[in-house]
């Protein structure tokens, strides 16, 4: 199946449906046939649609699906007023090159509580795993049912959730589960906000300050190449967010990637070997917004 600009995608709301649709995909495209997967819980912007075009140029077949999991939303988080919107959805599906649009009820994918757990330990002890306790308990149960009901041969994750990635990596070969797991890089506005279902939360005067976040995120490059440790990164990002005068930092941290360590703590970041990533979440007002960047520093130099 080859979407074009005017294609709708088939929208199926049963697992036994998408099984079906999946199959019968299968059997039609024989030894040739890739089944691309991109998991979200929609009001779907251009990030998403980037996923959703990568999977559409990979493979023959893109599912996407469309579900707000209650499992990752804590008691107190916003699960729901967490945005929703079917028909912008799907037009966005449409363009981007989605052949199947997946959108069970929450009782088709939990029709009792699950008694199983997937709890990814490591990956998870810092950053959102620390301040959404269980959060990633719900992604890791979500994803394993979908990639189970799917069985896609390749999965489409965004960077802009880069603690996701590493969760879902880390499970994904913990478990054997057969799907290659595509990350893919941050879109961002114009502007360099990085996209998010929940920029709508934002008042016009939190989205103009919400640019602290990006602006002091493109710094990094340069002061890692000054010579900056982790504990001075750290400090200079934070105070970077902090000039803004309604930015509430949850967290700001330089870490390994994607072990999510701490890097060795006096040595200049410049020094360290693989990847490092700077990740923040800050709240305006009600709204909780992540970015971070990740920075390969493949010519180590020695000390
Ligand atoms: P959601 O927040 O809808 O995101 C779905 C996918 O889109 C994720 O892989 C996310 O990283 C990616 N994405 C979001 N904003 C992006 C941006 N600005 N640039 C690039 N990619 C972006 O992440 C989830 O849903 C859920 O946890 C899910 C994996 C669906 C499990 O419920």
């Amino acid at each position: 199946m080859t979407a074009t600009l005017t294609s709708t995608p088939a929208v199926v709301r049963t697992i036994a449906e998408i099984r079906a649709a999946i199959r019968a995909y299968r059997a039609e495209a024989g030894a040739t046939a890739s089944v691309g997967f991109v998991p979200t819980m929609g009001f779907l912007h251009e990030g998403h649609a980037s996923l959703i075009g990568r999977s559409a140029q990979d493979n023959g077949l893109t599912v996407l699906s469309i579900f707000v999991n209650p499992l990752q939303f804590g008691p107190n988080e916003d699960f729901e007023r967490y945005p929703r919107d079917e028909a912008r959805d799907l037009d966005v599906a449409a363009r981007a090159g989605a052949d199947i649009v997946f959108m069970p009820s929450v009782s088709e994918m939990y029709p009792t509580s699950a008694a199983t757990q997937i709890t990814v330990s490591g990956v998870t002890e810092r950053l959102c795993g620390a301040s959404r306790p269980g959060h990633f308990d719900g992604v890791g149960i979500v994803v394993t049912k979908l990639f189970n009901i799917v069985q896609p041969d390749r999965a489409y994750f965004g960077l802009k959730d880069a603690q996701q990635v590493a969760v879902v990596e880390r499970m994904v070969a913990d478990l054997n589960q057969p799907v290659q797991i595509v990350p893919c890089p941050i879109v961002r506005e114009a502007d360099g906000l990085a996209m998010s279902s929940r920029n709508v939360y934002l008042s016009a005067d939190e989205r103009r300050e919400a640019l602290v976040i990006s602006r002091t995120l493109a710094k990094v490059p340069a002061w890692i190449d000054s010579g900056m440790n982790a504990a001075q990164l750290t400090a200079a990002v934070r105070e970077g967010i902090s000039s803004s005068p309604i930015a509430d930092i949850d967290y700001v941290e330089t870490l390994t990637y994607p072990a999510l360590q701490p890097p060795a703590p006096d040595a200049p970041v410049s020094v360290s070997d693989g990847r490092i990533i700077v990740a923040a979440a800050v709240r305006f007002g009600r709204t909780r917004l992540i970015d971070n960047i990740l920075i390969s520093l493949p010519e180590a130099q020695p000390l």
